[in-house]
């Protein structure tokens, strides 16, 4: 089947949201019994080339991961990932997902990224057919789509590059024709003061961004179907199937909200689904990623602290100026990543976060607080669970930590994970942080090079490889070569003039310099969980 995505394919991408171990965990927060995700069957609904499924598969590989997209040119890659990597549990379709019915089995976990919005109307109703009629008893569907009030906004600019790029008749051109007519409306407004003026300005950069297949797949093709998330939460309804939360949880709460603005939002919201409609319009949010279940299951909406006891946590300190602490107080520049320190996030946090505020706090608790963070943002990427924590503080502070310390200790892990600034898994992700004699780079992010510059990563999240030293580093890191080895090779691509000195000025001593560029290298790709040995 030839689709647009076959003459511009779309990058592969991970998306960590969509993961089941996510699904599990805001599973878990409602207590609900989400299923097992190391044996789970999972199945993605419009995959691309299979980067976020078979990222999932190659980290859960008891699980079952089936996919399917109409593309053929998309599922050929994903192919040719699942043979460099050798799953055994995956499997990618090239068909057009309206030929699923109920011989496909039950899932566990449905995975629909990025489809939903971009499909016509009778294809959105077989996609909750699907997960209506496929879904396991307790299992979890995820979808996500555009939404208003955000994309009001945003279809100013789809209408106003269609019409132009509409007049062009070969691809290429209309994606530059698209742009051009952004790049002109903006400079040449007739007032840029005006508030058409400054939304145009604001959002040029950004548009400016997007990447020429996001750009066309997004703003250029027929199909672009948003709409509110309570219509969408209707929908489901008609398909036997109820809302069970959003992947970014702390979009859920008003907890992040000035009192005034909570106490009205509260009023004025009878359900947990008008608050979150409220909620979309004063962020003016235009994408979301809904999680469904069946209907008849019944939700207890309060999060309790238990499950935080059993989860675990990926933390790393930041700066002062990623959060909102004084504003006399922001510096003008952001921070570098060596600034990101303990101090000013504990200052942050205390400032910030009602649940410290509000507890009169021992130097005891600080001393535990910071130590347990200290220790996790010292492990990062890796992530601990807490059990493990108490135990790590435990010898750090060379004393018991009580089991009300130890609540404590979970309401501080709560409060951030609501305002997004730690992250929980379940499992935790394989790979190594040193760079060893012979590295090996996570096989589908090999894979993922020989086209394209993002690849995968253990932390389910997506890593851009710009660099051309990088991408034919990343290649051969099959562990089969040494150090020296690596740098005679990137010599040699040097000498082919396939890659450029990464010199300014000739060194006294290439090879050494090399190792030390080399070793920066490796770092990036160990430091974001790419690296496996
Ligand atoms: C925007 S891309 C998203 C790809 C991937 N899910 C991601 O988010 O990175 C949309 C994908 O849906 C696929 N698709 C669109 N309509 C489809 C259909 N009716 N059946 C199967 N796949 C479809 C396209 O081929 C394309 O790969």
């Amino acid at each position: 089947m030839q689709t647009s995505y076959d003459e511009i394919p779309y990058m592969g991408r991970v998306h960590a949201q969509t993961h089941p171990q996510r699904l599990a965990i805001i599973a878990k927060l409602f207590n609900f019994p989400a299923p097992k995700i190391e044996t789970a069957r999972i199945l993605e609904l419009g995959c691309g080339d299979g980067s976020n499924l078979l990222n999932i598969a190659y980290q859960l590989p008891q699980s079952t991961c089936i996919g399917i997209d109409a593309s053929s040119l998309h599922i050929e890659r994903g192919q040719g990932m699942i043979e460099a990597a050798k799953l055994s549990n995956a499997k990618l379709v090239a068909e057009n997902l309206t030929s699923i019915d109920e011989s496909w089995g039950t899932f566990d976990y449905i995975i629909c990224h990025g489809v939903f919005s971009w499909v016509p109307i009778e294809v959105q109703q077989k996609i909750f057919s699907i997960c209506k009629n496929l879904l396991s008893e307790t299992g979890i569907a995820y979808i996500s789509y555009n939404t208003y009030p955000g994309w009001h906004m945003y279809n100013m600019f789809r209408g106003m590059m269609q019409y132009h790029a509409g007049k062009m008749e070969h691809t290429e051109d209309k994606i530059a024709q698209a742009k051009a007519i952004l790049q002109f409306t903006t400079l040449h407004t007739l007032d840029s003061s005006s508030p058409y003026g400054q939304f145009l300005g604001n959002n040029i950069e950004f548009m400016s961004r997007l990447t020429d297949e996001y750009l066309f797949h997004e703003y250029l093709e027929t199909n672009n179907h948003p709409l509110y998330f309570n219509q969408f939460v209707e929908q489901a309804a008609q398909h036997s199937l109820q809302y069970l939360g959003d992947t970014e949880f702390h979009t859920m709460t008003p907890l992040n909200y000035p009192e005034e603005t909570k106490a009205t939002l509260e009023a004025i919201s009878p359900s947990i689904f008008e608050l979150e409609q409220y909620m979309d319009f004063l962020r003016c949010r235009r994408f979301r990623c809904s999680l469904l279940i069946r209907d008849h299951h019944e939700l207890k909406r309060e999060v309790p602290l238990d499950p935080f006891l059993d989860l675990r946590f990926r933390f790393r300190a930041f700066a002062q100026s990623l959060i909102d602490i004084e504003p006399t107080e922001r510096p003008e520049q952001p921070l570098s990543d060596e600034e990101h320190d303990i101090e000013t996030t504990l200052h942050a946090i205390s400032i910030n976060d009602a649940n410290i505020e509000d507890q009169d706090l021992t130097a005891a608790d600080v001393d535990l607080y910071k130590s347990a963070l200290e220790l996790l943002n010292d492990c990062y990427p890796q992530s601990l669970h807490f059990s493990e924590i108490i135990a790590q503080c435990s010898t750090t502070l060379s004393r018991v930590i009580e089991q009300e310390e130890q609540i404590d200790l979970c309401k501080l892990f709560q409060s951030l994970f609501i305002k997004n600034l730690i992250h929980l898994e379940l499992i935790a992700p394989t790979f190594v942080t040193e760079i060893s004699e012979r590295p090996i780079l996570n096989p589908l992010a090999r894979y993922q090079l020989t086209y394209q510059a993002v690849v995968n990563s253990a932390l389910h999240d997506m890593i851009l490889v710009s660099d051309p030293w990088l991408q034919q580093l990343g290649q051969r890191l099959t562990g089969e070569h040494t150090l020296p080895e690596l740098i005679e090779t990137l010599k040699e691509l040097q000498d082919q003039e396939i890659l450029e000195t990464p010199f300014e000025t000739p060194p006294e001593d290439p090879d050494k310099e090399l190792l030390v560029l080399l070793k920066k290298a490796l770092q990036i790709f160990a430091d974001h969980g790419a690296l496996i040995g």
